[in-house]
């Protein structure tokens, strides 16, 4: 996708293979920079600190994280301690264990000499597989924008299509493209009129940061707004639709995402707004059924909860990215990461094989052997 004109993906190789870079989310979007990650430590450090983060884009990070382990040390040992450090960066997300033992199956059969190598190739795989992937979202999606805009009442066409997406499920949060985001990109340049709702999404308000600066360098016609004020649109018939994504999908199609996410999907539900979930199959945990009793939830520190980052806007530190305190000293923060939006409450879900109820029927309807 673009900035300033420029095409970035999230993530690749630099020194001929020997590191990786990404993009450092967490200055987003006050400085645009990159990070070089050397070693298995550091790529760990980059997950579980959000300097990369997004369930794909965190399973290719942990992809290419084992290869700079087997770099450094291809030996059975090294790379079962890598596998650990990394898959317990962030527990929600399953792409991060999918995108590990993808990686742990193809070089343990191998000579040690040969393991980095094939890590290396394998990681890029991935990559290459999940923008196809989101890409293809993309396009299922956009068939399902341009059916909603065609089905509003005559006095409504012409105008935009709202959407609501909480949390940043765009090409930040991938390779490339976005999951939720990859439908608004497609509509957008296929000269769809369309305008995002973006949820600011505390914490750490990867909406207001990410989101909104993924749709701006776009040129995608959006609005920012805080966490509670989605239902209230809904009531006011200002929410055409509502597309998030999901860091862990269950093969009945429960889904867990963003905290936050089972709210709109309340709200969607009692207001009749279609509510769809985007993901690529590396997403889907067919091994788990109940999402609410099953899925783990990450807890992160409660200092994302009682303070904020911004950029200071006056003053002798103007420009300057800082963390002020929100709460009062001595009150404590409860910060769940993730929540479960059980399947009854959506709509369809958006994969890259096509459109699915979210049923067990539906997912093996796409995915058959599964
Ligand atoms: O905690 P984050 O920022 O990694 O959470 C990301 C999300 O919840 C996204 O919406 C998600 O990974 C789903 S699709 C890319």
């Amino acid at each position: 996708m673009n900035i300033n004109g420029t095409p970035w993906r999230t993530i690749g190789l630099e020194e001929g293979g020997r590191s990786v870079w990404v993009i450092d989310q967490t200055l987003l979007p006050h400085r645009f920079e990159t990070r070089s990650l050397t070693s298995v430590e550091d790529a760990a450090a980059a997950i579980s600190t959000m300097v990369v983060r997004g369930a794909p884009l965190i399973g290719v990070t942990g992809a290419y994280g084992l290869m700079l382990a087997l770099q450094a040390n291809p030996s059975d040992g090294a790379l079962a301690a890598a596998f650990e450090q990394l898959n317990a960066t962030r527990p929600t997300a399953v792409n991060l264990r999918w995108a590990l033992e993808r990686v742990r199956e193809l070089v343990v059969p191998l000579p040690e000499a040969e393991r980095a190598d094939a890590a290396r190739t394998e990681a890029g795989a991935i990559a290459e597989e999940d923008v196809a992937m989101c890409e293809a979202i993309g396009e299922h999606g956009l068939s399902l924008f341009q059916q909603l805009a065609a089905a509003r009442p005559a006095a409504r066409q012409g105008e935009p299509l709202n959407v609501l997406t909480h949390c940043n499920a765009g090409w930040l949060a991938t390779v490339d493209w976005g999951t939720a985001l990859a439908p608004i990109y497609k509509a957008h340049r296929a000269g769809l009129a369309i305008h995002v709702w973006v949820d600011e999404t505390r914490p750490r308000n990867q909406g207001a940061s990410l989101t909104a600066f993924e749709l701006g360098k776009e040129g995608v016609p959006h609005t920012v707004i805080v966490d509670n004020a989605g239902g209230h649109l809904m009531q006011h018939g200002l929410v055409d639709a509502v597309i998030v994504g999901t860091d862990r999908t269950t093969r009945r199609g429960d889904v867990c995402n963003k905290i936050g996410t089972y709210l709109k999907a309340l709200a969607a539900f009692d207001n009749g707004v279609p509510f769809y979930v985007a993901l690529p199959s590396s997403t889907i945990d067919w091994s788990l059924d109940d999402g609410v009793a099953e899925i783990p939830i990450e807890a992160r520190s409660e200092l994302e909860v009682t303070h904020i980052q911004g950029r200071i806007s006056a003053g002798p530190a103007v420009g300057e990215i800082a963390s002020v305190q929100l709460t009062p000293d001595g009150s404590v923060g409860f910060n769940p990461a993730f929540d479960v939006t059980p399947a009854r409450l959506v709509t369809a879900l958006i994969t890259e094989r096509g459109v699915a109820a979210a049923t067990e029927d539906g997912l093996r309807g796409l995915y058959p052997g599964r």
